[in-house]
């Protein structure tokens, strides 16, 4: 049986902390639209090219593009057991695609966990977070800190933020999620299949909550 979840939430809510401990525990791929986009915007591909003004501005991508690369990553022999959607779809035009998708190959969304947090929360989490690009693994200044401060844990090297980590542009992204993504959340209500977990509590205590949804 194909596993399929999604992750949603608003930027900080711990979407991409949570996402590789569900992949390990649950042995699913961890597809993330926003480390894909990055990649692509990293490598200048065309894709990445047209991606950048919108990311940098803290505004959607367009669905076209980023449903094209979610088809092509479903693809992959990794997913054959299932998936982590890690902020997918962030449209209800997305989550109709992806369900067409879902549909030809016989599977269907079992479960969408909604990360819920109060904003307030999510400019100390976003403007405190520090990256180890070549990883993907996440720091934080306060919740999460590195053992020797600005350097990655496992390899020594330097982390980075991200360009769009600024209190001004996570205004857009979250002028962005509650225009574009509530009504997903609410979509996906309405078929019943949607699990809320208090996402502003200790990193541990949510990964317990998300353990206790998807077991
Ligand atoms: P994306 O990369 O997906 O960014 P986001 O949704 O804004 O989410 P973040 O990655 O900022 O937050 P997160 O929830 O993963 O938080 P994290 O776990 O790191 O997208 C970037 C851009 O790409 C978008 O703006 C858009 O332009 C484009 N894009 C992406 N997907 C798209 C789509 N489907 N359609 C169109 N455009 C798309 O945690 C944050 C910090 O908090 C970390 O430092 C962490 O250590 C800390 N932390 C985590 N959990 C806790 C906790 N419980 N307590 C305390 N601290 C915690």
């Amino acid at each position: 049986m194909v596993n399929c979840n999604s992750i949603l939430g608003p930027p900080g809510s711990g979407k991409g902390t949570q996402s590789p401990i569900i992949k390990d525990e649950y042995c699913l791929c961890h597809l993330a639209t926003g480390d894909m986009l990055r990649a692509a915007v990293a490598a200048k591909t065309p894709l990445g090219i047209k991606a950048k003004e919108a990311m940098d501005k803290g505004e959607l991508v367009s669905d076209d593009l980023v449903v094209g690369i979610i088809d092509e990553a479903m693809k992959k022999p990794s997913c054959k057991k299932g998936f982590i959607l890690d902020g997918f779809p962030r449209t209800v035009g997305q989550a109709q695609k992806l369900d067409d998708m879902l549909e030809k190959q016989g599977v269907k969304i079992d479960k969408v966990l909604d990360f819920a947090i109060d904003d307030a929360v999510l400019e100390e989490r976003i403007t405190g977070r520090w990256i180890h690009p070549a990883s993907g693994r996440t720091y934080h200044t306060k919740f999460a800190p590195p053992k020797v401060p600005g350097l990655d844990d496992v390899t020594g090297e330097p982390l980075v933020q991200r360009k769009d980590d600024t209190a001004a542009v996570l205004k857009s992204r979250l002028d962005a999620f509650h225009k574009q993504t509530q009504p997903v959340i609410d979509y996906y209500s309405e078929k019943g299949i949607v699990a809320k977990l208090h996402a502003e509590k200790p990193q541990k205590e949510v990964t317990d909550e998300v353990k206790k949804v998807l077991s």
